[in-house]
């Protein structure tokens, strides 16, 4: 049995759809092995653009922008494993997946040019993607999803384990 805690975020423009439902599978799955799993679904949180504004950079840990991203740089805190669930939009995450990972540009920063960093957990966490992409595979489909998030993530202070690849979701 696992006593893992997990924070899934689902970063589909769908509810209910091939992402969405690929990760509910995945979490039952981890339930089953007695993991804890708090699932979001990005499209219920107001999430705006980063502005480039480099405010995170002079000033630690914090964002100028005062909107729900607050409650994710809570739980990325709060949690050393984390599950990122998305479609692939032109061999890349969605739309909503990428300002939220543009927005933990503060998490990059805090690490960076400050002494102290974002986490404090001594041990590494572990992250596990999900993708799904409507063509049948080929080259280069989940190379971007892959290389953003090991980035996102590594920030994070997590080392991608798993990256579950759904090709071909299209022809359902
Ligand atoms: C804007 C957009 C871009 C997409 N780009 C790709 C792509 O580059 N490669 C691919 O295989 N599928 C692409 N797809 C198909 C989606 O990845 C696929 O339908 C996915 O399973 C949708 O997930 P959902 O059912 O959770 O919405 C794209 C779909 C959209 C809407």
């Amino acid at each position: 049995m696992s006593n893992e805690r997990y924070f899934a975020i689902m970063a589909s423009h769908r509810k209910n759809k091939n992402t969405d439902t690929a990760l509910m599978k995945y979490i039952e799955k981890l339930e089953k092995e007695g993991a804890y799993v708090e699932k979001v679904n990005l499209l219920d949180y107001d999430i705006k653009i980063c502005t480039s504004c480099y405010y995170c950079s002079r000033n630690f840990k914090k964002c100028v922008i005062k909107d729900d991203m607050n409650f994710f740089y809570e739980k990325f805190e709060e949690y050393d494993n984390f599950i990122f669930a998305t479609p692939v939009f032109f061999n890349n995450l969605s739309t909503l997946g990428k300002i939220m990972v543009d927005r933990s540009q503060m998490v990059y920063a805090a690490n960076t040019f400050f002494s102290k960093n974002f986490k404090n957990n001594k041990e590494r966490g572990k992250a596990v993607i999900i993708s799904t992409a409507g063509a049948p595979f080929y080259e280069d489909q989940f190379t971007g999803v892959e290389s953003t998030l090991k980035l996102f993530f590594n920030n994070l202070n997590a080392d991608v384990v798993n990256h579950i690849r759904i090709s071909n979701t299209d022809s359902n």
